[in-house]
């Protein structure tokens, strides 16, 4: 025993002299002898440390508690795992994107779609991706945008492409007071009603009428740039819910996911009537993941989640483009004890906007979706997340954003790969299902682009 406790302290020894910046030779009690001439000399040395190291955790705390977590995710990144995993393919290869293409190239995705850009207000961006001064090109619902920030902040959304000789106008464009100036020959066009103000070289100064931008309705509200997208040109836009707390600062952005799916835009909002799928898609605990090959794992059945849920179109005397869900999920374990409690009243504001206020225990937040058509089946679907600041939602909202995300990226497996059906196979209780759809064809027009046409359009 002696003998073991001689060899421990001579390999501790060893070690102890081998540490960087200490002197080689001499005894563990010289060395210590020589750490307390150090503490002497220097008497502030601990007191030092102890403060560097409580500005170094006061700094990582408020870098916590100001951290927006950004969950974003591309369409290779899910749901094409069964089809990767197979072929043996990681996530830094290349052929990647050749695979997950080759198998939506595959899908058959039913017949008579409803057309794929409905009526209504739609994202482009959101707030704080677009800086006074700056230009962007978004292509969405089968158009090319320009959608630019002057410098005291106004938005201006215009057709992206010059009438002059058709360059891009939100690629290289520069923002000129309330105007934008077109990269190829400086052209300049008003973001107020996308008529040409300028042309530098022309003698004359005159302008052509014609040479005009179409100029889209936008607004940008609780922290999003929306543009009103209609087939007819006279139907005036609705007005927009702005969320108080957002636009007079009481609550804060947490953070957000930002997904692209690849289905019809209707299928992502008719989740919400769809309630028979709440228990068998999101019912298995969350930290089973997202992957609905293994989200039923028996190993995570001691926790559940539990959903009630009820959807409702407008009654007379409210708005028709305002539908109605009621939620309320909880998360049991061992089918006993009851956490997680959460009330959400949702509401779905026309084709591909949704305000879910929630209301937990500790406190309510609130989350905005929206869906955006990116092409006929690929839609880019957001959730923010806002809540009051405080220490218990630094925490609990990046845990709100991770959970739903895991959630829904598992109805975007299903997406991913489902069929577009027009007269589904339902049963009574699916009855909500119905309702939806009834309600949400009031967002397409005689006017609206086909289907087709608009998969044609694009695949030229
Ligand atoms: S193409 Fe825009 S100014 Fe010529
Ligand atoms: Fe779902």
């Amino acid at each position: 025993m002696e003998y073991r406790l001689k060899t421990l302290t001579s390999w501790m020894e060893q070690q102890f002299r081998e540490l960087p910046g200490l002197p080689t030779n001499g005894t563990i009690e010289e060395l210590l002898m020589e750490a307390r001439n150090t503490l002497v000399e220097w008497p502030w040395l601990p007191a030092f440390w102890v403060g560097a190291l409580a500005i170094s955790v006061g700094y990582g705390l408020y870098l916590f508690y100001y951290h927006e977590l950004v969950w974003k995710r591309d369409l290779t990144e899910i749901g094409y795992n069964h089809i990767l995993d197979a072929a043996r393919i990681g996530k830094s290869d290349r052929r990647r994107v050749d695979v997950v293409n080759r198998a939506r190239r595959q899908r058959k995705i039913g017949a008579r779609l409803p057309p794929p850009y409905p009526n209504g207000w739609f994202s482009v961006l959101e707030s704080e991706e677009l800086a006074p001064g700056e230009a962007k090109s978004v292509d969405c619902l089968g158009q090319n945008l320009a959608v630019f920030r002057t410098r005291t902040g106004e938005v201006h959304v215009l057709d992206a492409y010059c009438p002059h000789l058709g360059a891009n106008l939100g690629v290289g464009g520069i923002v000129r007071g309330d105007c934008i100036e077109c990269p190829f020959h400086h052209w300049t066009f008003s973001g107020r009603d996308g008529q040409c103000t300028n042309i530098p070289y022309s003698r004359s100064g005159a302008v052509p009428k014609v040479a005009k931008l179409r100029k889209w309705v936008s607004r940008e509200v609780n922290g999003f740039i929306f543009v009103w997208h209609h087939a007819d040109a006279e139907v005036e836009p609705w007005s927009f819910n702005v969320v108080q707390e957002i636009e007079d600062g009481r609550w804060v952005y947490y953070g957000k996911n930002d997904f692209l799916v690849n289905c019809h835009i209707q299928d992502v909002p008719e989740n919400g009537a769809d309630v028979a799928h709440l228990a068998a898609v999101h019912g298995p605990n969350m930290l089973s993941g997202s992957d609905i090959r293994y989200s039923r794992a028996a190993w995570a059945d001691f926790g559940m989640h539990s959903w009630l849920a009820s959807w409702k179109a407008p009654e007379d005397g409210e708005a028709p483009h305002v539908a109605t869900m009621d939620l309320v999920h909880s998360f049991r374990i061992f089918n006993k004890l009851e956490i997680g409690k959460i009330d959400v009243r949702a509401h779905q504001i026309g084709p591909g906007y949704v305000q879910l206020m929630m209301n937990t225990g500790m406190g309510p937040f609130v989350v905005l979706q929206t869906v955006t058509p990116i092409e006929p089946l690929v839609q880019k679907v957001v959730h923010r997340f806002y809540a009051p600041r405080n220490a218990w939602n630094a925490i609990f909202q990046k845990f709100a954003i991770w959970a739903e995300s895991v959630m829904f990226e598992r109805d975007m497996m299903v997406w991913n790969h489902k069929q577009f059906i027009d007269n589904p196979l339902l049963i009574k209780e699916d009855r909500l299902i119905k309702s939806y759809r009834k309600w949400y064809s009031q967002f397409y027009s005689e006017n609206s682009v086909s289907f087709t046409m608009a998969k044609e359009k694009l695949d030229w």
